[in-house]
């Protein structure tokens, strides 16, 4: 017999649990026998001490199995990627319509915020209209006819995510190998996929900052991952500054917009998805190899499919029907735009990513306590790139503030997370390794 009380003790202690253990625990979140604080110190002892690889697996089994466990019967491969969390990185709004495009099938889904990281549903929701919490058999429909449906874990699927991610969320305990693989893969593997590509994030805006922990996650994703069967890969990728040159929601929305509809446009996460879509693409056998499958991506995107796919899929989802010609209409817009400027000359050498991130938190575009709302229009747009020559009065950033008190702050957190020297830093590699190899 389990109970949640002796389970937390002997994980504080460092003495750990069996794999059963923790399958129950999993599958236990999704119901009353577990209460909010005894996730939430589960979730405190699991970041300080660790599960160990069998507990892992046994939580992440036991989370998948929580809800619905999906099955398609669709005319092409099943593929999906996720993200272990970062600032300004919308990839997945550009991969799943670009996968849609050369003929993959996309059931995405996806997170809301994470501490000081963006979620693509807070994202989408920026969206008039677009309702991200639908059942199955909506699911279904969606991903037939679009190709690509980007939803949130309901109470059917991966229920014991859902809420066991809010309460990490709120109470500072994301940062741990455990708990991100029990959280991305119990939802991934649910979704029934036959294949999927990981983000793994490294730089100083990433849960795992150094190379040695992204590359922890990334083996522990991978064989997890693998071992259950679905095929997986993941690439670790720079996050030491945003991807997209936004970080917000509406904000991070008008960027993949701009990714979308010009071929020229935020060239740095156009980038990154083309390498991730390519690995999958390879993977899965739609194409020869990760080469060939990243031009595939590239095509779809360079000539409007993606986006049109994109449009198709908003629509279906409760959005407007004319979005691919409206959307910079019907984006939310703060009250408040504000210039930052650094007020002496020099090259941007390093930055806070997370403290970024942390900025479009406190702005109100995340959540500090559980149930916060949204702003949606608020964030950080036109972020300066890392070796950006400026002078005094160059902006580095737009803030996108609800009232002048708010934004005043955050010029104040913005330029404080900026770090101006003399010579130009060593360019830092956008995509660092592939696991496996
Ligand atoms: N994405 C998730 O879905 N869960 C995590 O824990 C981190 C990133």
């Amino acid at each position: 017999m389990s109970d949640a009380r002796s389970l937390i003790a002997r994980i504080r202690a460092g003495g750990g649990v069996s794999a059963d253990e923790a399958r129950w625990f999993g599958a236990g979140l999704n119901g009353r026998e577990i209460t909010d604080a005894q996730a939430g110190a589960f979730a405190m002892a699991v970041c300080l001490n660790g599960l160990g690889p069998q507990a892992r697996v046994g939580l992440t089994e036991g989370m998948r199995d929580s809800g619905d466990v999906l099955s398609w019967d669709l005319p092409g491969p099943v593929l999906d990627k996720h993200s272990t969390g970062g600032v300004g990185d919308p990839v997945s709004l550009l991969l799943a319509p670009a996968l849609a495009a050369c003929g993959a099938f996309v059931p995405m889904i996806s997170g809301r915020g994470l501490g000081h990281t963006g979620g693509t549903l807070d994202k989408l929701e920026a969206i008039p209209g677009y309702v991200c919490e639908v059942g199955p058999s909506r699911l279904d429909h969606v991903v037939r006819n679009a190709g690509c449906a980007i939803v949130g874990p309901t109470g059917r699927v991966a229920p014991s995510d859902k809420r066991l991610y809010a309460i990490r969320d709120v109470t500072a305990t994301v940062e741990s190998i455990d708990l991100i693989t029990a959280s991305i893969l119990s939802k991934k593997l649910a979704a029934g996929l036959g294949g999927l590509v990981l983000d793994v994030k490294t730089g100083s805006g990433a849960f795992m900052e150094n190379m040695e922990d992204a590359t922890a996650l990334a083996e522990a994703l991978v064989s997890v991952a693998n071992d259950a069967g679905c095929a997986t890969s993941a690439l670790i990728t720079d996050m030491s500054q945003p991807l997209a040159d936004a970080a917000g929601n509406a904000v991070e929305i008008r960027a993949v917009m701009e990714a979308l509809t010009n071929p020229k446009a935020q060239r740095r996460l156009r980038e990154v998805t083309v390498t991730l879509g390519g690995v999958l693409l390879a993977d899965a056998g739609l194409a020869s190899d990760v080469q060939d499958g990243a031009e595939e991506i590239a095509a779809a995107l360079s000539s409007g499919q993606a986006a049109e796919g994109f449009a198709r899929m908003v629509a279906a989802m409760g959005g407007p029907e004319d979005f691919l010609e409206s959307w910079q209409r019907l984006l939310p817009e703060a009250n408040v735009l504000r210039e930052v400027t650094l007020g002496c000359a020099g090259c941007i050498t390093a930055m806070d990513t997370r403290a970024l991130g942390e900025v479009v938190v406190h702005l109100g575009g995340g959540r500090l306590r559980d149930g916060d709302r949204i702003d949606p229009a608020v964030g950080l747009s036109g972020i300066a790139r890392l070796g950006a020559r400026v002078e005094a009065r160059t902006p580095v950033a737009m803030v996108h503030a609800s009232d002048e008190q708010k934004a005043d702050w955050a010029v104040k957190a913005v330029r404080a997370a900026m770090t101006l020297g003399t010579a130009r830093p060593d360019a830092i590699p956008l995509i660092h390794a592939k696991v496996p190899a």
